[in-house]
């Protein structure tokens, strides 16, 4: 199993992103985070700011949306050209219609669930995935402590993807360290999301290198 760390740009400095990505060349995408302050009580930026983030970088921008109105606004971040987009099955209407959209525009599609929606939620879409994500902390803010129950819906999503020979990778974000990536790559999540345990440490590339050496211990 290939391990993917995408650090979080939410613990980014946000008046410096071009020096941030720099600092984190080794990592295999940037997580970028949108958020409306509907959708989660929070506000970052827009699809102006990602179109210049996709300008100034070459790593693959893998865009988190935390929105409302999905059906509308998913597909214009597809269309900026960003590696993957990834919508809330909370806050789409037509999520099939707005899942293909999002790949006829030409971008990988997630399809991700927060924590109190039930894995089961995700089965009439498998087939159409190229990523699934499970947050493992309320969405909204970076810092927060891993919710272990997160690690069972992990182990019960990997065996849906088994079960339907999905090549969907598996992502988790919220809280996730170098004391629990091992458990959480146990429990069958192939790509991980880091924000504070990256952009908080002095060393960002060893930081990632650390989460990604923890991560393929166990596997
Ligand atoms: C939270 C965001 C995360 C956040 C993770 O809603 O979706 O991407 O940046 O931050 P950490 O890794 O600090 O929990
Ligand atoms: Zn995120």
């Amino acid at each position: 199993m290939t391990i993917r760390i995408q650090p979080s740009i939410l613990s980014a400095d946000f008046a410096n992103f071009e020096s941030e990505f720099q600092s984190t060349a080794n990592a295999d995408g940037i997580h970028v985070d949108v958020m409306d302050g509907h959708f989660v009580p929070n506000l970052t930026f827009g699809l102006p700011v990602v179109k210049r983030l996709q300008e100034i970088t070459t790593l693959p921008l893998d865009v988190h949306l935390m929105i409302e109105d999905l059906d509308r606004w998913a597909v214009e971040y597809a269309r900026l050209g960003v590696f993957s987009v990834t919508i809330h099955l909370e806050a789409c209407t037509d999520v099939l219609g707005t899942i293909r959209q999002v790949k006829a525009a030409g971008s990988r599609v997630g399809l991700a669930i927060k924590p109190n929606t039930p894995v089961s939620a995700l089965k009439p879409y498998l087939e159409e995935l190229d990523q699934v994500l499970v947050m493992s902390v309320e969405p909204g803010f970076g810092g927060q402590s891993f919710i272990e129950s997160s690690l069972e819906k992990i182990r019960e999503t990997r065996g849906l993807l088994n079960a339907t020979n999905s090549s969907a990778w598996l992502q988790v974000d919220g809280g996730i360290t170098a004391h629990n990536i091992a458990a959480v790559a146990a429990a069958g999540a192939d790509t991980f999301v880091a924000g504070s345990s990256v952009f908080g440490s002095a060393d960002r590339n060893e930081a990632i290198e650390l989460l990604r050496s923890a991560a393929q211990s166990t596997i």
